[in-house]
């Protein structure tokens, strides 16, 4: 359904080609919003955005467009930053949502390269967009839109480096937002609990048991079943476009994986 709800508002979107990220762009760009997403998959990235112009331009709202850009080079974000500006001369919101989940193992089986590879793709460059968006979203009143994850506040299994990220990603956006509050600058964080996305599919994948973690994945919420990228997409618009008493906040949306005990360890 259209709405203009964030009408003209220009948005920035990383990894918005896939999953969540493109979740979110598609609950934009029928706010009529002007939406840049980027990713470092060119054909990927060009072919979404493709899709999402046609949707703007049938509901006669909003616009979107691709800059590749690999998030773990710095350059990389400045020309997205520079890009977006020239295209519409200004950005609202930006949201960080670019990141991966490695597959799970102990501590012992993660290298000291792949811990600091990861602190690099899923939280310095989220450092790195906020530093070089900030002097435009300051002159907009704008917001920033972290995407940390549920993992951060309550652990994960065999997850000790991007629990990490996560967690360290959560705690920045809380400093961030006490910083930015005096130029008007919201920044939030949402955690996501489980989300089915290609990045869940791929965990799936290298499971022992497919149809088994499937199945998991779907009963560890209260409300039975996997979130799905257009839920978290709504949320990041209500932050956005009605929020506007509201920073430093972590969202958690999750289905409530989160509430009351479970079996956790047994003794037998
Ligand atoms: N799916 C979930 O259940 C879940 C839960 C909690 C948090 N998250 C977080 O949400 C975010 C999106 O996850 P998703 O499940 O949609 O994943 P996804 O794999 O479907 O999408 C990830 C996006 O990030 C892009 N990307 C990856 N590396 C990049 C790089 N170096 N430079 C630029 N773009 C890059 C990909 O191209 C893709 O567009 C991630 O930060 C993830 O940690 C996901």
């Amino acid at each position: 359904m259209t709405n203009s709800r964030y009408a003209d508002k220009v948005v920035v979107i990383t990894g918005g080609s896939s999953g969540i990220g493109k979740g979110c762009a598609e609950e934009f760009v029928r706010a009529g919003a002007k939406v840049v997403i980027c990713c470092n998959n060119e054909e990927e990235g060009t072919s979404v955005a493709a899709n999402l112009q046609a949707m703007a331009r049938a509901q006669g709202a909003g616009c979107a467009s691709f800059v590749y850009c690999d998030v773990r080079r710095t350059e990389d974000i400045q020309n997205l930053i520079d890009a977006t500006v020239a295209r519409h001369g200004q950005i609202d919101c930006l949201i960080n949502n670019a990141g991966w989940h490695p597959p799970h193992k102990p501590i012992d089986d993660f290298s000291l390269e792949e811990f600091r590879e990861l602190l690099n793709l899923n939280l310095v460059s989220v450092f790195t967009a906020c530093k070089i968006a900030l002097p435009h979203l300051r002159r907009t009143r704008g917001n920033i839109i972290n995407m940390s994850s549920l993992v951060a506040s309550i652990g994960q299994y065999h997850a000790t480096t991007y629990a990490a990220t996560k967690g360290a990603l959560t705690a920045f956006t809380k400093a961030l937002a006490i910083d930015e509050a005096p130029n008007s600058v919201r920044v939030n964080a949402i955690s996501p609990g489980n989300i089915y996305t290609p990045l869940w599919q791929e965990a799936i994948d290298a499971a022992p048991d497919p149809e088994q973690c499937r199945a998991d994945g779907e009963a560890a919420q209260v409300l039975g079943r996997m979130g799905c990228p257009e839920e978290v997409g709504r949320l990041c618009l209500f932050i956005a476009a009605e929020a506007t008493f509201t920073t430093g906040v972590d969202h958690i949306i999750s289905g409530g994986a989160e509430l009351g005990y479970g079996l956790k360890s047994r003794t037998e």
